[in-house]
């Protein structure tokens, strides 16, 4: 008889490709027996004709898989500088023009593999329920709100305040089953140093570089008395920029927080080839999460 608390799904989960992805990932996949795929986001680099081509390979997977998009899919290099540099950010509502149509393209070449945002899925890997999250789309880190003229016209999100009141709305939504949220990069409150989890590296003041909404969301259906095992995200770099690492998971109140952006995910170890993701290895009590260089 199957014990509903012994049962364990194990799912890989795949931090920013950045274009690190080929034909043996692909094989890799198919054999390793995850229950689940899980991609945080940033498949692409600066164009979008290079994401497609990961996201067409990617549709070779024999895994239920979904991705969440990242600030550098569906977005063109002059939107992506316009929402970094605040010397463009007056440019940046005009460049969301054609995004839905950027991201529909992905999401046409990605195939079965569920392009997911703003939405709940409930599944049963290896058996274990699960609710999953799928928060803020082309998240950029911070406290504004990247592509914002675009999550207003496909998504009705118009600032913060609406984005929280969203997810709340899906963690209601969640039935009994534990949840996991999925983001591209991860909630505040969890440092506010350069080498924190989700903490920002690349100005001369160190702060708090995660998602507010997330944070809120993820503190909402806790004090709600619901099960959140964990919440897997990326986008923040693994190395910062001086040199310094990240943890790759953070434990709080016991929820297990994964940054997966070990970004380059292809490196070159003792002359040959190994490639990075996480095993998320989830029962009805908890999560553990461990690197694997494949
Ligand atoms: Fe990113």
């Amino acid at each position: 008889m199957n014990d509903l608390a012994t049962q364990a799904a194990t799912i890989g989960v795949i931090g920013d490709v950045h274009l690190f992805w080929d034909d043996e990932d692909v094989a890799f996949f198919n054999r390793a027996a995850y229950d689940l795929l899980l991609f945080v986001g940033d498949l692409s680099g600066y164009t979008q004709v290079r994401g497609q081509r990961v996201a067409r390979s990617l549709r070779r997977l024999r895994v239920p898989a979904m991705c969440i998009p990242g600030n550098h899919d569906g977005l063109h290099a002059f939107q992506l500088g316009a929402e970094i540099a605040p010397r463009a950010h007056r440019f940046r509502n005009a460049f969301c023009r054609g995004q839905a149509r950027r991201c529909r393209r992905l999401g046409e070449a990605l195939g079965d593999i569920d392009l997911v945002a703003y939405s709940r899925h409930r599944l049963a890997p290896a058996g274990v329920p699960l609710n999953i999250i799928a928060g803020r789309p082309h998240s950029i880190g911070g406290r504004r709100l990247a592509c914002l003229r675009y999550l207003e016209e496909a998504y009705g999100i118009d600032s913060m305040e609406s984005s929280i009141a969203r997810l709340k709305w899906l963690v209601d939504a969640c039935d009994d089953a534990p949840l996991l949220f999925l983001a591209h990069n991860g909630p505040s409150g969890l440092g506010d140093r350069a080498d924190s989890i989700w903490g920002c590296d690349f100005r001369r003041k160190e702060e708090d570089w995660g998602d507010q909404d997330l944070e809120e969301a993820v503190r909402y259906a806790s004090s709600a008395g619901r099960n959140v095992l964990a919440t897997v995200a990326g986008h923040m770099h693994r190395k910062t920029k001086s040199g310094k690492s990240r943890p790759a998971q953070v434990e709080k109140d016991g929820i297990l927080y994964v940054n997966a952006a070990e970004v380059p995910r292809h490196r070159e170890v003792n002359g040959a080839k190994r490639r990075h993701h996480v095993k998320l290895t989830l029962t009805a009590e908890g999560a553990t999460a461990e690197d694997r260089w494949v």
